[in-house]
């Protein structure tokens, strides 16, 4: 609960159909002023001016939360700004709140009507206090911006200058959900320049950035008054190089202008777009490419891993699984920023917040998120298919999906020592695991439901999403998985955990009894494999390992695995003594493989393996993302086997260093900074021996292990010659 004496809710009076509303508040300060503080929000989004300067550098404010329940507000010091005469102008927009989300055409999923709130504390310097509220002596009018939507885009009419101003309504709606923000800022944060301008076969304008990105265009242009500029967004070129938007489905990333006859410089203020090409049309003067900057818009997060090898294609694929982060971490890790989709989906976070976590520092990121989870996560304990939860019960609770519950908390611990997010998760945590303990056939066995499967795994039937391994497998092999690190995060807080521990025993019994028969997998799938292996649920580790290689040869060296199987693959061929063959998945350039989309162009990770086929045909039209992180997943191998960093104590005061070579590399090099300094570990050939320089924050200590030696150092430089 919040103890800021907010003002109102206030709406506009009448009904402004698409328009988006500004709100406004003139006032008068008469005395000098020491301090002026103004906390805002909207149901939907908004930006707020004072005197005609924009209020801090943050977009798309509110952010993304579970409005009903949570809903944050910004604070802003706004000292600098207050004159003695002032203008207090909040510009509203739909936003996740009251705009269109998901693909089924949802509307006003929180919220039907903008509304804004706001106070502003003013403090004198003669110590006298005095509070701005939004009530009803605010005045509202329609904006020029006559539409905006996250998915279709942003109409903006630059002839509206004068505005028609009415009194704003009270508005009846609950204060107690409102909090501090708790999430990143979501800034701009960088702008990238046009590259080249096409004409496509079709005959259309076509200007392509040369990155497939999150954000919007910012335009220059000059036109005739009254022109309608138009922008449309794509994220590739079709296999004739025309421009493409079939995988959009209903989103129409559609951005229109309407032109005064004066020089103006535009950007939408509530859509984003996914995109790396526009197109142009009805563009009203000759196309300048200097005109276009695309402005890539994400949280504000620290950047604290490097990866670098000697092959060139792997460190494409590393730079397309940053870019995969950037374009899905706009306040909630989101499968995909361009088609009518974009939520916060509970698997694909699972699978990449360890690689998330190397790259970027996304401990507040993830904290927010899974607090939303927490608030969302049903009575039974089951959890939604995404956070916020915009989908009901649809699709809620599959294995692997919902296990995000667990997964993410304990990965923060891990990565940032964080312990406080064990505790504030603990019970969010424990009733997913008795969630699970009341389904299926028996306590121990989850073998009923609907999951997800290994989504999109290539060995499923034909036209199916679900890869061929047996749900009820990879639900029970999640269900153990979820109790051991359940477990872990009770011992980390000191709680007693032997009722789990039980549990966690009988599981893994039942797991070996249904599904693994004569010492085989009862699915021969690589993926069924990958699970018992890295969730250490085999007692014939040598036999399975064995098992998955050939599964492997079989395939020509190639993987079949989707969401599910891949984020460990190379971990667990790497840890059962097949580095050399994980090498090869790693290095593979036909398809199915990591490098086959960075062959064929890809900037970002695809959805699919084959998103766009050897022939340049599309996976298919409707379901077809080329900014899906869930396979980058395979950065936290880069990392954590290729450099061999790993955390040895949560937070890494503790690191291990192990780093696995190849003889097809001749050097790799990562770093990470972590709260303790920044962690540096390379290897290069030199005159046929392996050079290996590893640095390691003050007051760390670290286990090098190169071969079979171990070496305990300390914090400082360390290099051996092997
Ligand atoms: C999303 C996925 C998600 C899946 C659930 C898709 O539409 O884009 O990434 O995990 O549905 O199966």
């Amino acid at each position: 609960m919040n103890s800021i004496p907010f003002g109102n809710w206030i709406i506009s009076s009448t009904d402004f159909g698409d328009v988006c509303p500004v709100f406004k508040k003139d006032f008068e300060t008469n005395k000098k002023i020491k301090k002026a503080d103004l906390c805002v929000t909207a149901l939907g989004l908004y930006e707020v001016y004072i005197n005609g300067s924009r209020v801090g550098n943050q977009v798309f404010t509110p952010g993304w939360t579970s409005y009903q329940k949570r809903l944050q507000y910004q604070r802003y010091d706004v000292t600098e700004l207050l004159q003695d005469i002032n203008e207090l102008v909040i510009l509203a927009g739909k936003g996740w709140c009251v705009g269109e989300l998901a693909w089924n055409g949802n509307h006003g999923i929180w919220n039907d009507v903008i509304s804004v709130i706001a106070v502003l504390h003013i403090q004198y310097t003669d110590d006298t206090r005095e509070s701005i509220v939004t009530d009803k002596d605010w005045q509202v009018a329609k904006s020029p911006v006559l539409y905006s939507e996250l998915y279709h885009g942003e109409t903006y009419d630059s002839n509206v200058t004068e505005f028609d101003w009415q009194p704003a309504a009270l508005y009846e709606h609950d204060k107690s959900s409102l909090i501090e923000q708790e999430g990143e800022p979501i800034v701009e944060q960088d702008r990238l320049h046009a590259v080249e301008l096409i004409q496509t076969p079709k005959g259309e304008t076509v200007i392509d950035f040369g990155q497939n990105l999150t954000g919007y265009v910012e335009v220059k242009l000059k036109a005739p008054k009254g022109a309608q500029a138009k922008i449309y967004h794509a994220e590739v070129l079709d296999k004739d190089g025309n421009f493409y938007t079939e995988n959009l489905r209903t989103a129409k990333q559609q951005v229109t202008i309407i032109c005064n006859g004066e020089e103006m410089t535009y950007k939408p203020h509530f859509s984003f777009q996914g995109f790396r090409y526009i197109r142009l049309e009805d563009w009203p003067e000759e196309v300048d490419l200097q005109n276009f900057t695309a402005v890539v818009v994400h949280s504000k997060l620290k950047r604290t891993g490097h990866f670098e090898c000697s092959e060139p294609l792997v460190n494409q694929l590393y730079q397309n699984i940053i870019w995969g982060q950037k374009g899905n971490f706009l306040d909630v890790p989101t499968d995909c920023p361009q088609r009518n989709e974009r939520l916060g989906w509970t698997g694909d976070a699972q699978v990449f917040v360890r690689a998330a976590s190397y790259n970027f520092d996304v401990n507040r990121f993830f904290t927010k998120w899974l607090h939303d989870l927490k608030a969302d996560q049903f009575e039974d304990g089951g959890v939604p298919a995404v956070i916020p939860n915009v989908l009901g019960k649809e699709g809620a609770n599959s294995a692997a999906w919902g296990d995000a519950a667990v997964i993410c908390p304990w990965q923060l611990y891990l990565s940032y020592g964080n312990q406080t997010i064990l505790e504030q998760q603990f019970e969010s945590m424990k009733n997913w695991i008795e969630y699970i303990r009341a389904q299926g056939e028996n306590e121990f066995l989850w073998n009923t439901g609907e999951h997800y499967a290994d989504w999109l795994g290539l060995d499923g039937q034909a036209g199916s999403c679900k890869g061929a391994t047996d749900e009820g497998l990879i639900a029970t092999a999640y269900f153990a998985y979820s109790t051991s690190l359940f477990i872990k995060a009770g011992t980390a807080l000191q709680r007693d955990m032997s009722s789990y521990e039980r549990l966690y025993q009988n599981i893994v019994k039942a797991f070996r009894e249904t599904y693994i028969k004569d010492g085989k997998m009862t699915s021969q799938t690589q993926t069924a494999h990958v699970l018992a292996l890295y969730f250490d649920l085999c007692e014939n580790r040598v036999a399975i390992a064995k098992d998955l290689v050939e599964l492997i040869h079989q395939n020509k060296d190639k993987l079949t695995t989707g969401f599910v199987g891949t984020p460990y693959l190379l971990h667990v061929l790497s840890d059962n003594g097949y580095a050399e063959l994980a090498y090869t998945l790693l290095l593979q350039q036909e398809f199915p493989s990591w490098l086959y989309s960075v062959k064929m162009g890809a900037t970002t990770i695809w959805e699919h393996w084959d998103g766009i086929r050897p022939d340049r045909s599309m996976w298919s039209a409707d379901m077809n993302s080329f900014n899906h992180y869930a396979y980058g997943a395979v950065a936290d191998w880069m990392y954590g086997v290729m450099a061999g960093i790993k955390p040895g104590k949560p937070g890494y005061e503790h690191i291990i260093i192990q780093p696995i070579t190849d003889k097809r590399l001749s050097y790799v090099k990562a770093s990470l900074d972590v709260k303790y300094g920044t962690i540096v570990s390379s290897w290069r050939r030199e005159n046929g021996k392996t050079v290996y320089s590893v640095e390691i924050p003050e007051n760390c200590t670290a286990e090098i292990k190169l071969g079979n030696q171990t070496y305990e150092v300390h914090g400082g430089k360390h290099s051996y010659r092997i």
